[in-house]
């Protein structure tokens, strides 16, 4: 049987990394096999393609550049460890995926949204995930949870308009397709934060029906 597939969405500081500490102990207590991964990158090649991404630089990056490297980054990573491992039957939690191609590089850069839907037609296919939990936080929040980390990538450093695009840009994506998202409130307590993602696991293994 194949494995289940879920992402984890949000904008900058939005917790994901202490929510995706929560899901790996979740699924370990209930000894789900699983395997955790990011995008951009989770292997070897993506991860060198994250770099090219994430990186400050001199030279701009050209937005259509941007669109393209995280789709090979994304093409490589489908092919070589998402699909192989689904179909072994393993749970697979990312930290990002396609969602954040059509918020970041769609809404936020304003890109071409039909071409970005032709180009995850493409690469990604029916791999899509099963369910996708965004972690919703205020801009002001979230930044400021991002400026108390030492390090900080080329996007991190956008605008605050930017930011903002992007919160907007994923809640409405949430909005328009509730069978997948769950909408979780990340600027609550770490504890009600950590409640809603368990029920979002639950509905995403259909334990809330037993
Ligand atoms: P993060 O995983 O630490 O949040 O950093 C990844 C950054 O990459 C984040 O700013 C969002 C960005 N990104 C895109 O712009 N497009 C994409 O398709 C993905 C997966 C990430």
């Amino acid at each position: 049987m194949k494995g289940r597939f879920i992402s984890l969405e949000g904008g900058e500081g939005s917790g994901k990394s202490t929510c995706l500490a929560y899901i790996q102990s979740w699924l370990e207590n209930k000894s789900i096999p699983y395997l955790t991964t990011r995008e951009p990158g989770g292997t070897s090649l993506a991860e060198d393609i994250r770099q090219l991404v994430l990186n400050d630089r001199e030279e701009s990056v050209h937005d259509l550049t941007e669109l393209l490297l995280v789709f090979a980054s994304r093409a490589q990573h489908i092919n070589e460890k998402i699909k192989p491992a689904l179909d072994s039957g393993l749970c697979v939690v990312s930290d990002r995926f396609i969602d954040s191609s059509f918020v970041y590089q769609g809404v936020a850069r304003g890109g071409d949204m039909d071409k970005i839907q032709t180009l995850s037609d493409w690469v990604v296919k029916e791999c899509l995930p099963d369910r996708t939990i965004l972690l919703d936080v205020p801009v002001e929040i979230g930044l400021q949870r991002v400026q108390s980390r030492q390090q900080s990538d080329r996007l991190d450093k956008e605008s605050v308009e930017f930011h903002e695009k992007v919160r907007q840009g994923f809640l409405e994506r949430a909005y328009k397709d509730k069978g997948r998202f769950s909408i979780v409130d990340a600027s609550q307590s770490i504890k009600a934060v950590l409640k809603d993602i368990d029920i979002a696991l639950n509905a995403a293994f259909h334990l809330d029906k037993y």
